[in-house]
């Protein structure tokens, strides 16, 4: 949430953070401002609205030439998305400029306080005071950086700040407890973050930073301390993806991109986990075999798509281990006691690898004494930093708010972890692990497969763009795929849409159904036990006058009957069901928001990194 740029080099700055900001605009697109600072003077532009208004105002309003400059695209937290509350926040003096991501939890006191010495604040945010506190203190200190020290020490809460003064040109001073905030190390230049597809195109050098640090650049150099002045240590890393990676290579959309790149990014998180004689080998992980022989739990903490992998997840790991597994929504996890300790493995799920919810839960885990693992698609993110371990997923960035490759891989990786634990203890022959392994291999083709039939998915939406609400159904693991399909559409046709187990309707849901109300059924095989229960399922909503729609196998005959449409997915054994089940009601999705006219890799009131609770 909120994206922040930062640039100190040779070059323009303007140019260097206005194209970091629009690689960063997937993280909140309700204002966006820069500050450079030219001949010892400090310029700002802000504008609320998407990147593209601040671009207007700077082609009317120009900002001089500068080779220091801070940017910041907004997901509003406390004020509304207005100009006056745009970052950056500058110090009544003038002497500061600063952006900000997270939320400052004691902003209130600390707005009373400095209203109270005479200070007028000129936002309804809870960053401004910021600025204010950073004005107040460097005429004492003398220094951006010991300022900054000093200021995060009154803070509570969850930040990234990236200052500038006009005082210390080609300076640029950032700081960071609980938000993201990467560097990225150039020749005469370096650059500060919230993530490094900002600055990929200039290097891909970069530097984790660490919780509680503040980090100074100029154009020699990047140092890096912690709040009280101690020189931090800082893990280096190199960006794995260019900058075609963060492009929309030829599509309308960033979300299509995503869908179309499935097969690969699932056969990116399988390659080199399997050893030649088709056993399962993740050292990555780092989490001991004794520990995981040692483990009577699993918790998956997530959220949203991520939450929905792993509840997939559940059926198989419980299946192939017995261990029991709980899945749970991240933002309860802590606040309810939960029961977890040594022998408990507590997987966090998060493509962003920020997720402030998840983050949180998996602190809590971690103080209980559980052993943590994350599955994460972000190397250098906060929760694989702060996890015992962790498998990551191969998806290449996903820039479209909508999870889409992040989900099957997702679901590809605690599968791995739930074969690896049958392995470990001996759960399941070697030859049923090698058979498994060789059905995920598979994966990627039939998700090809799905990608080359999902036309008539197209036609459908359209069909149905002008429809109130949608429903989905599914059993076993097309429960979760049902739930993920509302969710997509929800936040991408922003239309009432819900997911229920079809064994449930009977006790309340089906009171919804009325005369044409559409619902989407994820049919199991026909060889699955489950196939005639949701065919039951189906002829009781058929019978109140529901539209059927079929995600359902091919050579599946018998769902033709009860359908009024069908969409066709490869047969693949039942555990792999969402890995192409999922695909079409991406589509769905897309389509549908697509034909209401909506910004579909920005839809309205998100943000794709939620890194505030
Ligand atoms: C939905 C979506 C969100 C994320 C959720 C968790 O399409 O993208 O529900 O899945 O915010 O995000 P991560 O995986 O980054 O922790």
């Amino acid at each position: 949430m909120c994206g922040i740029v930062g640039y100190v080099g040779q070059k323009q700055a303007l140019e260097i953070v206005v194209a970091g900001l629009r690689r960063l605009e997937y993280r909140g697109y309700d204002s966006a401002g820069i500050a450079v600072l030219a001949d010892g003077v400090l310029d700002t532009r802000k504008k609320a609205g998407k990147l593209v208004n601040l671009e207007t105002l700077l082609g009317e309003d120009p900002l001089p030439d500068s080779t220091t400059g801070i940017g910041h695209t907004r997901w509003a937290t406390h004020g509304g998305p207005t100009d006056r509350n745009a970052h950056p926040h500058v110090s009544e003096d003038g002497s500061v400029a600063i952006i900000h991501n997270g939320i400052i939890e004691n902003f209130t006191e600390l707005r009373e306080e400095l209203t109270n010495s005479g200070v007028t604040l000129s936002s309804d945010t809870d960053s401004e005071v910021v600025a204010h506190l950073l004005a107040r203190i460097l005429p004492k200190v003398g220094d951006l950086t010991v300022a900054m020290r000093e200021v995060c020490k009154e803070l509570e809460g969850a930040f990234t700040l990236v200052a500038v003064s006009p005082l210390y040109p080609d300076v640029v001073v950032g700081a960071r407890r609980n938000s993201p905030l990467v560097v990225g190390v150039g020749d005469g230049e370096n650059f500060l973050a919230s993530d490094v597809a900002a600055f990929v195109d200039h290097t891909r050098n970069a530097l984790e930073l660490g919780q509680d640090q503040v980090v100074t650049l100029t154009p020699e150099g990047v140092s890096v301390t912690d709040f009280d002045g101690n020189e931090a240590v800082v893990r280096p890393f190199t960006v794995d993806w260019d900058a075609a990676a963060v492009e929309k290579g030829g599509y309308d959309l960033f979300m299509l991109k995503e869908i179309a790149e499935q097969p690969k990014a699932v056969a990116d998180s399988l390659r080199g986990r399997m050893t030649k004689d088709g056993r399962l080998q993740l050292d990555e992980m780092s989490l001991s075999d004794e520990d995981l022989r040692g483990i009577d739990k699993v918790v998956v903490i997530a959220c949203g798509t991520a939450y929905h992998a792993g509840l997939v997840a559940k059926y198989a790991v419980e299946h192939w281990t017995r261990i029991p597994v709980e899945v749970e929504v991240a933002s309860e996890f802590r606040y309810r006691d939960p029961i977890v300790g040594p022998g408990t493995l507590v997987i966090a799920i998060s493509q962003s690898g920020e997720t402030m919810d998840t983050l949180m839960a998996l602190r809590h885990a971690a103080a209980q004494g559980a052993r943590t693992l994350a599955i994460c698609n972000t190397v250098g993110s906060t929760i694989p930093r702060e996890s015992d371990g962790v498998l990551y997923t191969y998806a290449g960035p996903e820039i479209a708010v909508a999870s889409t490759k992040a989900f099957l891989t997702q679901i590809i990786a605690a599968y791995l972890i739930g074969l690896y634990l049958a392995q470990v203890r001996s759960a399941m022959d070697e030859a049923d692990i090698r058979a498994v392994l060789e059905d995920l291999d598979n994966m990627p083709q039939a998700v090809d497969l799905v990608l080359d039939t999902v036309e008539p998915v197209r036609a459908i939406a359209r069909e149905l763009a002008d429809c109130k609400s949608v429903l989905f159904i599914g059993r076993h693991v097309g429960f979760p795929v049902a739930l993920e399909g509302a969710l997509k559409l929800k936040e991408l046709a922003y239309m009432h849409a819900e997911g229920f187990a079809a064994g449930e309707l009977k006790h309340g849901p089906i009171a919804l159904i009325e005369e044409g109300v559409p619902v989407v059924v994820i049919v199991p095989s026909p060889s699955h036990f489950l196939h005639d229960k949701v065919i039951s399922a189906i002829q009781e909503v058929r019978a109140r006058g529901a539209l059927i729609v079929a995600i359902a196998e091919e050579g599946d005959e018998k769902i033709v009957a009860f359908s009024d449409h069908i969409i066709r997915v490869p047969v693949v054994p039942a555990l792999m069901q969402p890995l192409v089940s999922t695909v079409p009601l991406q589509v769905f999705a897309c389509e549908m928001a697509t034909a209401k006219g909506h910004d579909v890799d920005q839809p309205r009131n998100l943000a794709k990194s939620v890194t505030v609770e």
